[in-house]
């Protein structure tokens, strides 16, 4: 696999411009890793793993280009459906993620951290997770947020509920439950709302990712399955957007 990292990134240089606007905080459905597989004859899991490594490229090509906030779809409330093996993969190569990258994500000065329901995860998943946002949480070059087990109206519903129960006990007024409040609530509490979101493999949908969030969000769909998604591509996504600001 050609697999860049922040070094080749770096030494390669010119490979993400920097450009004088970038979006304050880019959304990522990181689709068609199964499809990328399927194309190979190889099982699903080697397409998520080739997913992986798209992810870790495009992680150096977005600090390089001066993006501040990074957002990525990698498991959502609904692909608990997909079979056990598949889902199984896949946890364990969260797992590893968080474990190979950790050093280096601190040395880049990444900020990690997961939105979604983690309750559901199995415990030494939600250690690495606790563990790594712990880690990083003094770093602000770049805000990575991973969602696992996360469904824009799960995490909604979630905030309703404990807003609700604000309520009932009176520590809040309804007429303090505001649209400022409801973002504060959600799972990305203190991030900015995305202002570009990028889905891959020509799906021109939103499969409950980020619905609050991304209400004023410019959309770009490309072709492209996400392992073969490299920082070039981005470097040109982020050229039209440039453009269009
Ligand atoms: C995206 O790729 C990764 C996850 C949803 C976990 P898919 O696994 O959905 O790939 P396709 O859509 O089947 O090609
Ligand atoms: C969306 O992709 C979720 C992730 C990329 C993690 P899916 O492949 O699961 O979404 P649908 O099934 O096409 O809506
Ligand atoms: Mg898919």
């Amino acid at each position: 696999m050609n697999q860049l990292d922040f070094e080749d990134v770096k030494k390669k240089g010119l490979r993400v411009p920097k450009f004088k606007t970038v979006p304050a905080h880019i959304a990522i459905v990181m689709d068609g890793n199964g499809r990328w597989a399927n194309q190979r004859g190889l099982s699903r899991i080697e397409g998520h793993k080739a997913g992986e490594a798209a992810l870790l490229d495009v992680v150096a090509g977005a600090i390089e280009a001066g993006v501040k906030n990074l957002t990525v779809y990698a498991f959502s409330t609904e692909n608990w459906k997909r079979s056990t093996e598949e889902v199984l993969g896949l946890m364990s190569i969260f797992a590893r993620y968080i474990e190979r990258e950790a050093d280096r994500l601190a040395a880049e000065s990444v900020r990690m951290r997961f939105i979604g329901d983690r309750s559901r995860l199995d415990a030494r998943l939600q250690r690495l997770m606790a563990g790594i946002e712990e880690r990083t949480a003094q770093y602000s070059r770049l805000n990575l947020t991973v969602a696992i087990n996360y469904g824009g109206r799960d995490e909604l519903t979630r905030a309703i509920r404990a807003i609700t129960v604000d309520v009932a006990e009176g520590r809040l007024d309804p007429s303090a439950v505001t649209e400022a409040l409801v973002s504060q609530r959600l799972d990305t509490g203190d991030l900015p709302d995305p202002d570009l979101v990028i889905r891959t493999s020509g799906e021109t949908r939103t499969s409950n990712f980020l619905p609050w969030q991304a209400a004023y969000a410019e959309f770009e769909f490309t072709q492209t399955l996400w392992p073969d998604f490299t920082p070039d591509e981005l470097a040109l996504i982020l050229k039209r957007f440039g453009n269009r600001d």
